[in-house]
């Protein structure tokens, strides 16, 4: 396993979002994990990526305690081994798209040319490498995800956390960013927690997990709901 989940527990003030969620996510596996607005999904997806604390359950990566970590080992955690992917691709706008996916390894100290020739080859394998020098408000939404997927992925993370990646695009697009992401993520046994409400976005994932009322539908023993392999 890569990353496990014990009894996570997280409430906001007196409402409880996730209640006690055990899971396990295996070394280069796609995880969907599913359930209707509300349900507790992007909570428990900021305590695994640990974004956020739980108030209670174990979070491990490896053989570390992510949810014993302080917030500057957490960070350099997200910075490395760790890939974020969310709704809106949070580029930012007065960069370029190479720019934009150079940016995490500049700020993990890898050197401007190296960081752009990986930037570059990120781009193009999320198949966006003609944006290259566009700035994020020249692009379309389905450019502007797959730029925020080459970045997710540029510092080569082990495991990328996806919080609803499609949500903003039509069908079409999203189907396309999905999966690339998918494939990519397959290519380098990247294990990849893929949050989303939608039944469809799921069946790209190899497991699928589904949440209600901050619980899994199990009840918390981890059993896995088989879907479709990958899609297509
Ligand atoms: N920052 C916050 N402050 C207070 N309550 C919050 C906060 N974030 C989430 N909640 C509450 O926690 C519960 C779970 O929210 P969460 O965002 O995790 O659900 P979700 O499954 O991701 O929903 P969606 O599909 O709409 O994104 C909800 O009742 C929500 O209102
Ligand atoms: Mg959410």
């Amino acid at each position: 396993m890569i990353l496990s989940a014990r009894g996570v527990v997280r409430s906001y003030g007196p409402t409880p979002a996730v209640r006690g969620v055990t899971l396990d996510v295996a070394e280069g596996e796609i995880l969907a994990v599913t359930g209707p607005s509300g349900c507790g999904k992007s909570t428990l997806l900021h305590c695994l990526a640990g974004i956020i604390r739980p108030d209670a359950g174990e979070v491990t990566y490896r053989d570390q305690r992510v949810d014993l970590m302080s917030e500057a080992a957490r960070s350099r955690l997200r910075r490395t081994e760790f890939g974020v992917l969310f709704q809106f691709g949070q580029l930012v706008a007065e960069l370029t798209a190479a720019e934009n996916v150079a940016l995490p390894l500049l700020l993990a100290g890898t050197g401007r040319r190296a960081a752009r020739t990986a930037a570059l080859a990120w781009l193009d394998r999320a198949g966006v490498a003609d944006v290259a020098d566009q700035r994020p408000g020249q692009m379309s939404g389905g450019q502007q995800q797959r730029v925020a997927m080459a970045r997710a992925l540029v510092t080569e993370p082990r495991i990328v956390f996806a919080d609803e990646p499609t949500g903003a695009l039509d069908t079409l697009a999203g189907e396309q960013v999905l999966g690339q992401l998918v494939r990519v993520a397959h290519e380098h046994r990247t294990a990849v927690v893929l949050v989303t409400h939608e039944a469809r976005v799921a069946g790209h994932a190899d497991r699928e997990l589904v949440l209600r009322d901050g619980a899994l539908d199990d009840s918390g023993l981890g059993i896995a709901v088989p879907t479709g392999r990958h899609g297509r």
